[in-house]
């Protein structure tokens, strides 16, 4: 018997829908996505906000997650004073996650909100040296805060890093999330927040991988300069951590 071959391909589709629904349903059912045990344990006590579970199922890099959630659990049992910032918000993913950690901490949020100064541009090597000044630009202060949902801790300021550092310059931080990808404001944000950074307080910096040799290069400088051990986390993208020695 012979199939005609849009009976066929019909078929293969239905099949490859039905994969995808068994396999969303063994996920549902089973609990096959990774959680820490801490993290299943926080939730059965009723202890993470909705926000927070609503963001941990839809962020795709459980392991990034998961860090910066141990991390600010950390900051927050080890007493460790400060502020938190970032530099790299572009549409605040990463920022509304951390600001919902620790709503209590002031929020210092650092971008252009206009994508990539071409000046930063110049020079990079790797995935950095297909990025224009247009990369990152469909942005907002507006459409940022619209879309964190926080409170009066979150403080942003738009324009070129470290030009926008003034206001900040006597303030001590216990979190800092850089990420923005190239080695010019990776090297003046490490420059400007390491010796900022309270005792116990950790720098999380995005993208430490082959592609990105701007951040390795920008990084390593410092290392070369402070007693600090780097942290590397097996996350997608390939996050370091540096935590200021007590
Ligand atoms: C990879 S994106 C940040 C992604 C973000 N953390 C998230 O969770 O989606 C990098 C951002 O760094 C910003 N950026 C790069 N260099 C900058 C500089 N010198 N000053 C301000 N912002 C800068 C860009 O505008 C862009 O929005």
């Amino acid at each position: 018997m012979h199939l005609p071959v849009f009976q066929l391909i019909n078929y293969i589709l239905i099949l490859i829908v039905l994969i995808f629904f068994i396999r969303l349903m063994w996920d549902v059912f089973f609990d096959n996505t990774y959680q820490p045990a801490e993290w299943k344990y926080a939730l059965k006590q009723g202890k993470i906000p909705k926000i927070l579970k609503k963001m941990e199922q839809h962020f795709p890099d459980k392991v990034r997650f998961f860090n910066w959630w141990f991390q600010v659990d950390r900051l927050r049992r080890e007493k460790i004073p400060g502020d938190f910032a970032e530099v790299g918000v572009y549409q605040g993913e990463s920022a509304k996650i951390l600001h919902h950690l620790d709503s209590d901490r002031i929020f210092h949020l650092f971008d252009t909100f206009s994508g990539f100064p071409s000046k930063d541009l110049v020079g990079e090597t790797g995935a950095a040296a297909t990025y224009t000044s247009k990369n990152f630009a469909d942005t907002s202060v507006h459409k940022v805060l619209d879309y964190i949902r926080g409170n009066d801790n979150i403080k942003v300021y738009p324009g070129y890093f470290p030009d926008t550092s003034n206001p900040i310059v006597d303030s001590r931080f216990a979190l800092v999330n850089l990420d923005v990808d190239l080695y010019l404001p990776t090297k003046a944000a490490l420059d400007f927040f390491y010796p900022r950074l309270s005792p116990g307080g950790v720098i999380l910096i995005h993208d430490y991988n082959h592609q990105w040799q701007g951040v390795i290069n920008a990084v390593n400088a410092l290392m070369e300069k402070i007693p600090e051990s780097l942290v590397l986390i097996p996350d997608q993208d390939g996050t370091v951590m540096i935590i200021r020695d007590k």
